[in-house]
């Protein structure tokens, strides 16, 4: 850790848009349901100067995300905003998609015309490249998906990383997955790519679902949107509605969880959730546990990486770093306060 990385990590509050601003911000996602929710959020947030979104195969394919992330743009009327295509398929895994959740059109069956926005011609990895470039230790990466675009950007550049001011993620969990019993699916789907953002050095804060399955959209939060009556309000309202049905088809009883819009939520106020320092990393070798993602405190001195196998005599990297901390993870989210602000910003007039 460089020194500037260093007080990040010890200091008590996560990446944030904090006072001064707007900031640059690259949002990273694959609509989805959430993912549309936190765009159209980060879209009626003045706080954000958002430099670019980046579309990535994830709850459905990319030649869905895309096309979804263009008609949220529109919806929200801002065509100054670029996208980038990103990736089509995780880095060394086939793709699962979560169509359970988010329908077979990304959007709870929500249906909208085809967007006449088209993106740009550069891809995602090479697009957030040029922008972090242009503008060294400012921009942040909020990642809404699986980490495919970002890790390949780490990739191919060896000096990007150093040059990112923070990643905000929703991904990951400390306190057990929602595809296996182990692993949150944006980490689930490329942990490969999750793994090399951990170890970049990039502050990281991860909004996991540690708290956003406290997060619950209800039928009170769709009237509010209903009755506002502005373009933003009444596209929310309706994807709301078909994923509650999707949801209560399901045989859930609450929900949907807003997991991207809360992880948007915290750049813009982190004082929505509770924070602690975790060095974590991400299980990539594990026959039924690849996607966790573990913390290490530095005060629970009694934790250790894996016992060393037959075939050689070193453990996990853990020991080496002391688990000095790499992230800022949220242990726990006043959702009151959270939809106060989601649906206040959404149903606000523009
Ligand atoms: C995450 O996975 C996706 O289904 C959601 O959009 C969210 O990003 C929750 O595990
Ligand atoms: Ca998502």
């Amino acid at each position: 850790l460089g020194g500037s990385r260093l007080a990040f990590a010890q200091a008590a509050r996560p990446q944030s848009a904090g006072a001064a601003g707007p900031h640059r911000v690259i949002i990273d996602t694959d609509p989805g349901v959430d993912d549309a929710f936190a765009l159209l959020l980060a879209m009626r947030s003045p706080e954000l100067k958002i430099e670019g979104i980046t579309p990535v195969a994830g709850n459905v394919p990319l030649e869905l995300t895309l096309p979804n992330a263009l008609r949220m743009v529109e919806i929200a009327n801002r065509p100054d905003i670029p996208v980038a295509v990103g990736a089509r398929a995780p880095l060394m895994r086939r793709l699962v998609t979560a169509t359970y959740a988010h329908g077979e059109n990304g959007l709870g069956g929500a249906v909208f015309p085809e967007p006449k926005l088209k993106p740009i011609a550069e891809s995602a990895a090479v697009f957030i490249r040029r922008i972090v470039r242009k503008y060294p230790g400012e921009v942040t990466v909020i990642t809404l998906g699986p980490q495919t675009n970002l890790a390949t950007a780490l990739a191919s550049d060896p000096e990007l990383a150093g040059m990112i001011k923070g990643v905000t993620m929703m991904g990951g969990s400390l306190s057990g997955g929602n595809v296996t019993p182990a692993a949150e699916f944006n980490v689930y789907v490329d942990p490969e790519a999750s793994r090399m953002v951990f170890q970049s050095g990039i502050p990281v804060t991860m909004v996991g679902l540690d708290v956003t399955r406290k997060t619950a959209l209800t039928d009170a939060h769709v009237k509010i949107l209903e009755t506002a009556g502005t373009a933003v309000s009444l596209a929310a309202a309706k994807i709301a509605r078909n994923d509650i049905d999707l949801n209560r088809r399901q045989g859930n009883s609450s929900g949907p969880n807003m997991h991207d819009s809360l992880a948007l939520a915290s750049f813009l106020d982190p004082s929505l959730l509770t924070w602690k320092d975790y060095y974590v990393d991400v299980e990539t070798q594990g026959e039924l546990t690849a996607g966790e993602t573990l913390g290490y405190r530095p005060s629970e001195s009694g934790l250790r990486g894996s016992a060393p196998t037959l075939a050689g005599t070193k453990t996990s990297v853990m020991l080496r770093d002391k688990f000095t901390p790499n992230a800022k993870v949220a242990v726990d989210v006043n959702s009151a306060r959270f939809f106060d602000l989601l649906i206040g910003r959404l149903a606000g007039k523009a």
